[in-house]
């Protein structure tokens, strides 16, 4: 599965990609708002930071507004993927943009209806938001599983970005799924590395350690 980072925050995208954990990048508007930076100025520095794909948003409506702020934004970088809501002028919009050969991830998926017309519309990655169905007690995972069938049932390419992923948890179940990559922010894929037994076995070793009296260096 691979990993892009859900952040404009360009010291922590750093820290990860120093580390090899970034395959890509995401944002939105408001991540944009969050990061207090100008659009242009701060994608163009994560692009430049990071060899995968990064996604930044359009935020017109209408397919003919969409298309042109998407070329606008894929002048940024060569990496640039134009991130499309998914409506029917989003959908319009990624068939033109595609078909032009750029990458598009269509974004607000919440249906494996809405990723079946965004597949067939040519979608580089389609994200569907996991922990945004898990707020309103529907189940963001089965989003996920239905999405995997339905490609993989036609063979479609589109990729499956698991998105809107707030925990450790989420990523396990989105990799144990199938899903293609999944976005998440730093914190997330930082706390990966976290386990209780982890801790409290370390802290055996280095006390049983201490009382060796040696050292290696
Ligand atoms: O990638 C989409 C993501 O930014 C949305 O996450 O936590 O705002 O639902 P969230």
């Amino acid at each position: 599965m691979k990993f892009f980072v859900d952040s404009a925050d360009v010291a922590a995208i750093a820290e990860l990609n120093d580390l090899g954990m970034v395959d890509g990048v995401t944002t939105n508007p408001s991540i944009i708002l969050k990061s207090g930076r100008d659009i242009t100025e701060v994608t163009k520095e994560i692009c430049e930071l990071v060899d995968g794909p990064v996604s930044a948003e359009v935020v017109a409506t209408e397919a003919d507004a969409m298309i042109a702020e998407g070329r606008k934004l894929a002048e940024i970088a060569d990496n640039i993927t134009i991130k499309l809501p998914l409506t029917w002028d989003g959908l319009k919009a990624c068939k033109t943009l595609t078909d032009e050969g750029r990458m598009v991830n269509v974004t607000l998926c919440f249906s494996a209806n809405q990723a079946l017309l965004a597949a067939k519309a040519g979608a580089t990655f389609i994200s569907p938001f996991i922990g945004r169905l898990d707020d309103i007690n529907l189940d963001g995972m089965e989003l996920i599983e239905d999405i995997r069938t339905v490609y993989d049932n036609y063979g479609f390419e589109t990729q499956i970005l698991a998105a809107s992923i707030r925990s450790a948890n989420h990523m396990k179940e989105a990799a144990l799924i199938g899903a293609d990559v999944a976005t998440a922010p730093p914190n997330v894929i930082k706390a990966m590395a976290n386990h209780v037994l982890t801790d409290k076995g370390l802290a055996a070793f280095l006390s049983d350690w201490e009382k060796t009296g040696q050292t290696i260096l």
